[in-house]
């Protein structure tokens, strides 16, 4: 097999050390940008101000685009994934896979909106990209039930439909699609079933926060109304297999 240089953006984060572990193959060179750059493959660079991206990307093939930051998404999703799209080397890059949201389309939520909008950066770079909207995954769920918690209580959006995915499932996916040929399309990738919100939290509290009871509560507005519509919910596409019952299980 022809050797493969690929780098990961966002491998320090939540997805990333499942990325970099699906993708990896022996006689690969596989690089992961963060911003401190430090660790045996890593590799520096920041996309809220462009330092050492040309560097980083010198060489690429294929790119895993992960790196994203909800409270400066406007800087660092968006600006940043044009000074990505500037600096990689076309001669060299094969394919460059986005890692997106399920319902950032859909969804209207202002971190949304510029995940939208880095998509369509990305889909008129004339770069070959293939973009994966992805569902929520299981522990980040996990992050936003404790942080909702309020003491015995545990109040959740009346009406809400997710579809969370396992982190490992969904990095196999994500790796698999960055070893195929470009396709130029936006795909979903989702977990294996629907729940509501007030069923997920149920299931939560019951394996982590015995304690707690869960409180369904109306929240009004039009991003309330789209996840009662199922805007969160994952249109066609593959499905993992790891359920959220199983994640809490393990
Ligand atoms: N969390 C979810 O449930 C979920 C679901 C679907 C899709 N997604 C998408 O999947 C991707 C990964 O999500 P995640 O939850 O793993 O993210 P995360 O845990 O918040 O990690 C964010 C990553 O982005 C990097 N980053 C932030 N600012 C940067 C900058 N200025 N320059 C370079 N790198 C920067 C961070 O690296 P350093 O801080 O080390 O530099 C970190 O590795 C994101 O695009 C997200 O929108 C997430």
């Amino acid at each position: 097999m022809v050797p493969v240089d690929l780098l990961v953006t966002g491998a320090s984060g939540r997805l990333g050390p499942s990325l970099v572990q699906a993708l990896h193959r022996d006689g690969d060179r596989l690089r992961q940008l963060s911003r401190r750059g430090t660790g045996p493959d890593a590799v520096r660079g920041d996309l809220a101000t462009g330092a050492d991206l040309p560097a980083a990307l010198a060489g690429a093939e294929v790119v895993v685009h992960a790196a994203s930051d909800p409270r400066n998404a406007w800087a660092v999703d968006v600006a940043g994934t044009r000074r990505l799209v500037q600096s990689v080397d076309r001669g060299r890059l094969q394919h460059l896979v986005y890692v997106s949201i399920v319902g950032v389309d859909r969804i209207p939520w202002s971190y949304y909106r510029a995940k939208y909008a880095t998509e369509q950066v990305l889909l008129a770079s004339g770069l070959p990209v293939t973009i994966v909207r992805v569902t929520q995954f299981h522990g980040f769920v996990d992050e936003l039930l404790a942080t909702a918690r309020k003491g015995p209580v545990l109040p959740v959006p009346m009406g809400w439909r997710v579809q969370p995915v396992d982190v490992a499932d969904a990095a196999r996916y994500l790796a698999g699609v960055a070893r195929q040929a470009p396709s130029g399309a936006i795909v979903d990738f989702g977990g294996p079933e629907e729940l509501a919100v007030a069923d997920l939290a149920r299931m939560w509290a019951a394996a982590r926060e015995p304690g707690a009871h869960v409180v369904s509560t109306p929240f009004p507005g039009r991003l309330s109304s789209a996840l009662r519509d199922g805007a969160a919910l994952p249109i066609g596409g593959e499905r993992g297999q790891r359920s959220y019952a199983d994640h809490l299980a393990a």
